[in-house]
């Protein structure tokens, strides 16, 4: 048994009586049960002899940060464990949201519990709160603190008032560790300025390019548009400063152990505020290696299972979602292999799934997406998904070359027609979308825009056409009935729920003009929410079909995500079919036809699966029942069924 599991099972057993638990002896037991692993996986990074003293001090730390841990959250790390993998249930929902553009503050997001709960939002991802340079930075991903919270949303106590309220309304919270940089003018990173050398080493940083230009050989461009190259000269101090992702981000060098015990100081510290689920941003890019791309490498797991076990002795309510936006070979890594199954991430993003819908979606082919999903390899048990559509970054086209080559299609050519479609390169498209971060040499882009304007909502609503605005309100539901079904957390990107558009105000704005992701990410349309009695609004049919899918995701235990699910081969290429199997009568089939004209399926491959009772199907969503009356099923354009048994 892995130490996680293990220690679950030696929580189950003390917790039976919550009342009388005594979580100091339970972190004794923690301890020492973990420790092994984290002296094993500290000493497989820091090699050398002198490294062996901040291994005294991380034992040191790890009783001192329980200490101060707030005794109301050892109880509810408690209570966590005791209710096991509450992330795979199939009671929980997401909502991912920036404070201000969604209700202005910490406060204000408080008074919005009331909007959350009438959704069946019960997961909340909060985008950084944190201070922040003044300028460009980063939506907050350049943090100048870990904890401190930036006065536009409010303060500590703010946060701490909020954390509680969500606590007793059974919202569990994720809050962003930057994990891989700083902003340049984090403290360390101003003292690395003043030409401090003990903080220069807490970064990369070079006197002249031999070692840059060792490293850029092999390291892509993450912002190769806006901040090209993965190094800054910084003539304060006549350095290259290791700067992967924009100019004013530097890498945390984590060769050095003195940074992996003050980000373990300031990862619990952060959790301290009542954080359920720590999203680790960014951290495949962890570890650097002259020769190598400098992703996914070994050593990034290990120093990711180092935080995760000693996060797991400090307060082991808490879970890790990776922030991995990488092929699906390398994302099931961050569940943990081998000796580190369980001891990783417990969630991770399916951003194949993403991409792969978005795909279908312009091809009107579910082919790639079947083909790439029955090649994604199981994860761990206790590991879930995040499925999503829309998210604040760029979708990106993380599709396999060689599948889209295997289905007789050029990978170039068929990218660029992703690209024109969604960026309006294409007449006939209905997608308002923009490129992000486009490469003139290669024709590689990424692609923004909001859910409803890629969707085609946006164009509809521009030439008031009320079919194409329907059209696209199937497509936006049909997506949603996807992701709410599919075996995961189904995080919605906060607006997705009332259809909104493009917001173009950020070209107004210096710091955020140069990146498009801006564009999707607009202010929350309250208008909108105010009038949902009006059922003609697309807002309002989009609400209230995904408010109704979300409740009757909550009433379904198969949707659990317990590894049930089977992708089957509809035989129309048009046509996405899978199943989430549970005992007996328990299944969900779910159908979604992704072209604009009606599809066919099989009656036969239904009544194989057990879905045709007495010649009648049954759906959830629109709780009918109908008789067969051929031996083949109409699926009409963009429509979703969540068939079940009788
Ligand atoms: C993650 C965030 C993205 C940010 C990057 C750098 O990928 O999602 O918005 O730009 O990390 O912190």
């Amino acid at each position: 048994m892995n130490q996680l599991a293990l220690h679950r099972k030696l929580a189950m057993e003390d917790l039976q009586d919550l009342q009388s638990a005594k979580p100091e002896n339970l972190f004794e037991q923690r301890l020492e049960t973990n420790l092994p692993l984290i002296e094993d996986l500290f000493f497989s990074l820091y090699t050398s002899p002198e490294h062996r003293t901040y291994f005294k001090k991380l034992k040191k730390l790890l009783p001192e940060l329980f200490k101060k841990r707030p005794e109301d959250l050892k109880y509810q790390d408690l209570r966590l464990l005791k209710q096991g993998n509450w992330y795979q249930s199939n009671k929980i929902t997401g909502m991912q949201l920036y404070v201000d553009l969604f209700n202005k503050n910490l406060k204000g997001i408080e008074e919005k519990i009331p909007y959350f709960k009438e959704l069946g939002v019960n997961f909340l991802h909060l985008m950084p709160i944190t201070t922040r340079p003044a300028g460009e930075n980063d939506g907050g991903y350049a943090v100048n603190s870990y904890t401190e919270v930036d006065s536009k949303y409010g303060n500590r106590k703010s946060l701490l008032e909020l954390t509680s309220k969500l606590r007793k309304n059974g919202i569990y919270l994720m809050l962003d560790f930057v994990v891989n940089h700083t902003s340049d003018e984090y403290p360390w990173a101003k003292k690395a300025l003043e030409g401090d050398k003990t903080y220069q080493d807490y970064y990369y940083m070079y006197p002249d390019r031999t070692i840059p230009d060792a490293f850029e050989a092999n390291l892509p461009e993450v912002f190769p548009s806006t901040s090209p190259g993965n190094f800054t000269y910084r003539p304060e101090i006549s350095q290259w400063v290791m700067t992967v992702f924009n100019s004013y981000q530097w890498d945390l060098n984590y060769t050095n152990p003195k940074v992996f015990l003050e980000m373990l100081r300031n990862l619990v510290e952060m959790t301290n505020s009542g954080v359920d689920v720590v999203r680790f941003d960014a951290l495949a890019f962890l570890w650097k290696k002259i020769g190598t791309i400098s992703q996914n490498l070994p050593e990034a797991h290990q120093l990711i299972s180092l935080f995760r076990m000693c996060l797991q002795v400090v307060a082991p309510g808490v879970i890790f979602l990776a922030e991995a936006i990488v092929s699906p070979h390398d994302i099931v890594k961050y569940f943990g292999e081998g000796r580190r199954e369980g001891n990783e991430c417990d969630v991770a993003y399916n951003a194949s799934l993403m991409s792969l819908l978005w795909n279908s979606i312009a091809t009107k082919k579910t082919l790639l997406l079947q083909k790439s999903l029955h090649n994604v390899p199981q994860k761990p048990p206790s590991s879930t998904w995040i499925n999503y559509l829309r998210c604040h970054d760029d979708i990106g086209l993380g599709l396999d070359d060689g599948y889209i080559a295997q289905l007789g299609w050029d990978p170039w050519l068929h990218r660029k027609f992703l690209i024109d479609y969604y960026c309006q390169g294409l007449d006939w498209s209905p997608a308002v979308g923009y490129k992000f971060m486009e490469n003139p040499a290669t024709g590689d882009s990424r692609i923004t825009g909001s859910c409803a304007s890629l969707l085609g909502l946006e164009k509809a609503m521009r030439t008031l056409d009320s079919e194409m605005v329907m059209i696209s309100v199937k497509k936006i539901l049909m997506l949603h009935g996807i992701i709410l079904s599919f075996g995961g957390i189904p995080m919605i990107y906060a607006g997705d729920e009332l259809g909104t558009l493009n917001d173009y105000s950020y070209l107004d704005d210096e710091h955020k003009k140069q990146d498009s992701r801006w564009v999707n990410r607009p202010s929350h349309n309250w208008e909108a929410v105010a009038q949902l009695s009006e059922p003609d609004k697309p807002s309002s049919q989009i609400f209230i079909g995904i408010r109704h899918m979300i409740s009757l995701r909550s009433k379904t235990g198969v949707f659990t995500d317990r590894n049930n699910l089977v992708v089957h081969d509809p035989r129309n290429q048009h046509l996405f079919l899978y199943e989430r199997t549970g005992a007996k009568l328990e299944g969900v089939l779910v159908v979604a036809n992704f072209d604009e004209s009606p599809q066919i399926l099989d009656a036969g491959i239904l009544s194989n699966l057990g879905y045709v009772n007495d010649g009648s199907l049954r759906d959830l969503l629109s709780d009918g029942k109908w008789k067969l009356t051929s031996s083949l099923v109409q699926i009409d354009p963009f429509q979703i069924l969540w068939l079940v048994k009788d």
